[in-house]
């Protein structure tokens, strides 16, 4: 089996190649990202020497380069997570993430539909289905939840969404869905609310707060995101979407004082800082399908999963200090100095 996974350069890309090397080790696999900011080969060292790896640097956006690589690999599947992925930066710049998100998934379903492939799998969100309120807590995302987005980015993943349902339609493409919540773990680029907290307090830095913090996410550890997708490529069926989420939804606020426990650094630190534009509430995903037609469940707890994410930040600060005092510092001014 070959299989193409696109952005395995950045966060959940790179722990899935991780993940399937080790699932599959008769698996090829071929990691195609353009790095840009969030992408980082240093993320995929361990594996580079494999013999059944092999990484290409290209943008999904550019149709000669995808074509070359079909040409030349003929993959079976394709995991699509190459994206532009902060909803932050969309507010800011909504350009790329209609050109990657949209153009760059039509680019590789079109490839698909030229070579032959047995899956196309993408990799979206449950911020396509908006928000839900904070006073109804018995409500959740299901896959019948209608698509009714906030940000650029959103919009961008929906649109995407809507495409990859459309080839399946319209040209038969085999393809499925993911949507997830919120993932944590580690080579979570440090832009990100749970990297960038512990990267500020560990070196006694303010911790930004948008609004009251009282916004919910609901939390999963990186790796119970790979194995879903890793069932959802094998077992899910052909032009279905699957949520994945592990019913663990907790407050911006209470994350960021329990980073500063674990990491013994005092909640003065704690900064309120403007809101985010459009700032969604609440997510929650309801996983039922994924768990009773795939018998996915998410086996990390998040008491469990955070402490992981946080020595894995102390063990490895050689790869976030070099984002953190990098390109990323001029954006950091950008976002977070007068707000
Ligand atoms: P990330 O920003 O950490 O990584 C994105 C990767 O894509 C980087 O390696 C980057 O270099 C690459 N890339 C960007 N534009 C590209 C292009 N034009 N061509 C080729 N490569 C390109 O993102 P992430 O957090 O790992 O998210 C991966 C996917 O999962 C995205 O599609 C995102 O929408 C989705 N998702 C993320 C989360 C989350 O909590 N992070 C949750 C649900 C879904
Ligand atoms: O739900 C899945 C989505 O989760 C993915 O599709 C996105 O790619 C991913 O980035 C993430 O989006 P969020 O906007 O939820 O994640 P972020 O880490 O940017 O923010 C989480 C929450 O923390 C959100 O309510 C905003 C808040 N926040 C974030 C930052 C960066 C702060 O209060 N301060 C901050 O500095």
């Amino acid at each position: 089996m070959t299989v193409i996974v696109t952005g395995g350069a950045g966060f959940i890309g790179s722990n899935f190649i991780f993940y399937i090397l080790k699932k599959h080790p008769d698996y090829r696999i071929i990691c195609l990202d353009k790095l840009t900011y969030a992408g980082n080969l240093s993320t995929l060292k361990y594996v580079m020497d494999l013999p059944n790896f092999r990484f290409v640097k290209a943008d999904i956006c550019d149709r000669e380069a995808v074509d070359k690589l079909f040409g030349e690999e003929k993959p079976d599947m394709v995991v699509n997570f190459a994206a532009e992925s902060h909803v932050d930066r969309s507010i800011e710049d909504p350009e790329v993430f209609l050109r990657t998100n949209v153009i760059g998934t039509s680019v590789l379903m079109d490839a698909c539909r030229k070579y032959g492939i047995i899956r196309y799998h993408q990799v979206s969100t449950d911020e396509v289905y908006g928000d839900l309120l904070l006073d109804r807590p018995e409500m959740f995302f299901t896959e019948t939840t209608p698509i009714h987005t906030s940000s650029p980015y959103s919009a961008s993943k929906a649109s995407a969404d809507l495409l990859v349902l459309a080839y399946h339609r319209t040209y038969g493409l085999p393809v499925t869905i993911s949507r997830c919540s919120n993932n944590y773990g580690p080579y979570h680029f440090p832009e990100k609310l749970i990297p960038l907290m512990i990267a500020n307090a560990l070196n006694d830095k303010p911790l930004p707060v948008y609004g009251k913090g009282e916004n919910v996410r609901d939390w999963l550890y990186v790796e119970d995101h790979c194995k879903a997708i890793d069932l959802i490529i094998h077992k899910g069926t052909v032009g279905e979407v699957y949520n994945i989420g592990g019913h663990n939804e907790m407050r911006n606020i209470d994350i960021v004082k329990l980073i500063c426990r674990e990491l013994n650094k005092p909640e003065s630190l704690i900064t309120y800082v403007t809101d985010r534009k459009g700032h969604d509430m609440r997510y929650a995903i309801d996983p039922t399908k994924i768990h009773n037609e795939l018998g996915w469940l998410p086996e990390t707890k998040f008491a469990d999963g955070i402490k992981k994410t946080i020595d894995w930040y102390l063990n490895n600060r050689d790869w976030w200090e070099e984002i953190i005092n990098g390109e990323y510092r001029n954006y950091y001014e950008k976002m977070y100095a007068n707000r």
